[in-house]
């Protein structure tokens, strides 16, 4: 596992146009959280060297270790009970989403560095494209250039009232601009989201009242061509999500299906006895006052009871599985995004193979990178994106990865919370990106990218007929993890009628 681990590092800097030296990167390896290390390390480098040196490492390690702003992450929870049984070995944390809010910032500071954060991070991956020639920022633009690229932080789209062209309102950290996008041009095809990150090739009009055009547009996007990480040994992991224990509609009846397949108790046992991972991506229990009258949904009208049954449900699935576990919008901690992992007050009864995460959260499987977000940003991207629907995640999670940011939108549904460093960008391209949230099941690829959107175990709610949401539920992706062949069981009448998808 740890040669793909090692080329996935390599790739993150050579998508930031850097060298790493192999001394860098025997670091990076040791160091629990290997990409919080290496955002940092480019963020601090000078954007001259194309190298990144061991001492570079080193320098963001000391700030860290004297509690400095470099690499703030969350502790992981301390084990509890005797060492946790079965392949832990092959699960590693790579990059914990959650960041601490800076002390003593008003709001409106730590949003300004929130999305300064974002832009640096982002722009970095545009930078040098050869669809974005003579780049400079809005500060330096010339109406007498011609011809010129930006990279911008949407802050407004807006159509004209007559002719229907779009006008952009873009920021960087020196200034902002408003851009016209004919209708018709091929950037006018694509829908601009506020507040994501684009590349912009502008031409210039020779008067010089017009605004200037743009005539090419570029995402950070995934790059075209890349090593994609793969288990070296024969495992298996399975995604599931919004589990909503503690609610009426939880379908007791499926997750024993499930946990009897996993003990290798139906037909298709040997395929079981391969599973090492399941990965449960967030809505764990259902929670309490999350939507009106919720109280007459609540099978369990206790937060705290609720993760304890939460515990058994986990520990009916085989002990030799590593549980990967992240909140969402209905689990106990606070709803802004990045939310930290749950608190150890709620995940005493939760088994030592339970690895609980923050939301969202990028670790490896046996060498297989996977970043696993809840999908709330889902509320806001579905009405933003004409033809996007809850029946069909997976292109909306296409878009994620063509923006590398899991909930841009600022200031609808998704709360995001102001800190100084932006957790919901996808720093590196995962393996498999895994969500949740719709209550449907979706399986897609997108440049090597393996989508998943992980099912339900709750039936239909009346908040859901009331909001016209159709649930997908008691569905679990099977992957195997050395050839990405994607098996789809459905466990909702008994024994698991499966599907395959190709590698
Ligand atoms: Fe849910
Ligand atoms: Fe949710």
């Amino acid at each position: 596992m740890a040669s793909n681990l090692r080329e996935h590092i390599v790739a993150y800097f050579q998508e930031h146009q850097k060298l790493v030296e192999a001394g860098a990167l025997e670091l990076l390896l040791d160091h629990s959280h290997p990409l919080v290390v290496s955002r940092e390390v480019i963020e601090r480098s000078d954007g001259v060297s194309p190298f990144v040196t061991r001492e570079m490492v080193e320098h963001v390690l000391a700030d860290d270790r004297s509690g400095g702003y470099a690499v703030r992450v969350a502790p992981e929870r301390p084990a509890t009970g005797p060492a946790p049984p079965g392949p832990v070995a092959g699960f590693r944390l790579l990059q914990d989403g959650y960041v601490p809010p800076t002390a003593g910032e008003t709001p409106l500071d730590a949003y300004s560095a929130l999305f300064h954060s974002r832009y640096r991070a982002l722009s970095r991956l545009l930078r040098g494209r050869p669809g974005l020639d003579n780049l400079r920022s809005i500060k330096e633009l010339r109406a007498t250039d011609g011809a010129a690229s930006v990279v911008g932080l949407v802050r407004e789209v807006r159509e004209t009232p007559q002719k229907h062209h779009l006008i952009l309102t873009v920021d960087d950290p020196t200034g902002s601009l408003e851009v016209l996008v004919p209708r018709g041009s091929p950037g006018a095809r694509l829908t601009i989201l506020s507040d994501e990150v684009v590349g912009l090739r502008l031409e210039f009009s020779k008067e010089a009242r017009k605004l200037p055009r743009a005539v090419g547009l570029e995402r950070p996007d995934i790059p075209p061509s890349r090593t994609v990480g793969r288990a070296r040994r024969p495992s298996r992991a399975v995604f599931l999500s919004d589990l909503h224990v503690g609610s009426r509609s939880f379908l007791t009846e499926s997750w024993s299906h499930l946990t009897e397949f996993l003990h290798g108790r139906g037909p298709a046992g040997e395929l079981a006895a391969s599973v090492d991972y399941v990965v449960v991506a967030g809505d764990l229990v259902d929670g309490i006052g999350v939507y009106p009258r919720q109280e007459k949904d609540l099978a369990i009208a206790d937060v705290v009871e609720q993760y304890a049954e939460l515990g058994r449900r986990l520990a009916e699935l085989p002990e030799r599985v590593t549980v990967v576990v992240i909140p969402g919008n209905h689990d106990a901690v606070c709803p802004a995004e990045p939310q930290p992992a749950l608190p150890h007050n709620l995940t005493r009864g939760l088994g030592s193979n339970v690895r609980i995460l923050a939301n969202p959260s990028t670790f490896a499987l046996d060498g297989v990178v996977v970043s696993a977000y809840h999908g709330r940003s889902f509320d806001d991207l579905i009405p933003a994106l004409p033809g996007a629907s809850y029946a069909r995640p997976t292109e909306v999670m296409k878009r994620m990865l063509q923006m590398r940011h899991l909930a841009p939108i600022y200031g609808d549904r998704t709360p995001l919370a102001p800190s100084g460093r932006d957790g919901l960008i996808l720093d590196t391209p995962p393996d498999i990106l895994v969500t949740g949230h719709a209550h449907t099941y979706g399986v897609d690829r997108y440049r090597g990218v393996l989508l998943l959107n992980a099912s339900t175990w709750q039936a239909e709610t009346e908040y859901q007929r009331m909001r016209n949401i159709v649930p997908v539920p008691a569905r679990a992706a099977l992957v195997d993890l050395a050839t990405f062949g994607v098996t789809t069981l459905d466990f909702s009448e008994g024994d698991p009628r499966s599907t395959e998808v190709a590698a």
